[in-house]
């Protein structure tokens, strides 16, 4: 099969670590006999440089053209100090919306042999961490209405409205059961219906279709409950779905927990079976350059590609596979390597993934 893939590499250390995911690919074409082709495209500090702004018309129609994204990281901080509308992350929030990407899938996987690196208690992870977080991505204060007024008598006011509607949560709750009807069969939905009005008609929304899912078990959980009950008791949870910036939150928080931030893979994806894959750490400037990133949430988002938008299961779980032997065999980046122990480039971890593979 002929796959097209369109590739943002973006800022920072995007180049450097898409550059391992798409010798993965390869590798992935020539052992199950697949072909991707590949359709560069700027978006980010880069798209600044060249164009002047951080998205294109051009880039947006690169990926709509194509069958899947792969985004390495955009923003650093030689564009923090430019107007919002210029700044890096408007690329990230650009694609988000031209391309109606409204659900964001972020896995948070504690790797057994990385479970030193959690920060948690081992009696409270024991038996590994795997919670999925699955994020609205199109709706909500980022996307709504936003402003400045001033006033004589208060001075400078400005105001970000969360406006949300039952359709765009619907579509996102569904995701959630679909998610876990595939793994543990149980969804935690988050809002903050004890003060928002979006929260109350989320929550009101979640009721109606839980009852398409009697598998599932449900429950409602307010998003401060959640975030301390993800460090007192993480194993709790199966599929956490919530709104925009509430997901935004939580998921730093459990990717953390896991003790693999350079780790993660993301998806997103609209109705169709397009999706922009991407690692869920950043740009990381402070190291750009220097060939020493860790490439394997980028390979794995990779993974998350071949299944989701390709629908290849078993080139996925290779992917998976060869990247959770190599931890094992004990190979590490600088990032996880433990003080002392010898860490690989970012392309000897590449090449690592590839021969396991193989
Ligand atoms: C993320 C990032 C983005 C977000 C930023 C870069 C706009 O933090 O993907 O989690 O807030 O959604
Ligand atoms: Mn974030």
């Amino acid at each position: 099969m002929k796959f097209n893939v369109a590739v943002i590499k973006g800022d920072g250390i995007g180049p450097e670590i898409v550059d391992e995911a798409i010798k993965v690919l390869e590798a992935v074409g020539k052992k199950y006999g697949h072909e991707f082709a590949y359709t560069e495209a700027l978006a980010g500090g880069c798209s600044i440089e060249t164009h002047g702004i951080p998205l294109t018309q051009e880039t947006i129609d690169i990926c709509k053209s194509s069958d899947a994204i792969l985004l390495g990281a955009v923003g650093g901080p030689k564009w923090d100090n430019l107007p919002g509308y210029l700044r890096a992350e408007k690329a990230i929030l650009g694609l988000r919306s031209e391309l109606g990407l409204f659900a964001n899938l972020r896995p948070a996987l504690m790797f057994d042999s990385l479970s030193d690196a959690c920060p948690l208690k081992p009696e409270l992870v024991e038996g590994g961490l795997d919670v999925l977080i699955v994020r609205e991505l199109t709706g909500g204060v980022y996307f709504g209405e936003r402003g400045r007024k001033f006033t004589e008598d208060m001075g400078e006011m400005a105001y970000d409205v969360m406006p949300y509607t039952e359709k765009e949560i619907e579509r996102i709750g569904r995701v959630a059961f679909e998610m876990a009807m595939k793994r543990n069969k149980k969804v935690t939905s988050v809002d903050k219906s004890n003060v928002l009005e979006t929260s109350r008609l989320w929550r009101s929304v979640m009721h109606n279709i839980k009852d398409d899912y009697p598998e599932v078990e449900y429950e409602d959980l307010f998003v401060d409950n959640t975030a301390m009950q993800l460090v007192i008791n993480p194993k709790q949870f199966d599929v956490i779905v919530t709104e925009n910036m509430f997901g935004d939150i939580l998921s730093d928080e459990a990717s953390m927990i896991t003790g693999s931030i350079g780790m993660l893979p993301s998806a997103s994806f609209g109705e169709g079976t397009r999706g922009l894959y991407e690692p869920v750490h950043g740009s990381a400037p402070d190291i750009a350059g220097k060939g020493i990133a860790n490439p394997l949430a980028t390979i794995l988002s990779v993974a998350m590609m071949l299944k989701y938008s390709f629908g290849l299961l078993e080139e996925a779980v290779a992917v998976e596979d060869a990247v959770k032997a190599v931890l094992e065999d004990g190979w590490r980046t600088a990032d996880i390597a433990k003080k002392g122990e010898k860490a690989l480039s970012t392309q000897e971890m590449g090449a690592k993934v590839i021969e396991k593979l193989q």
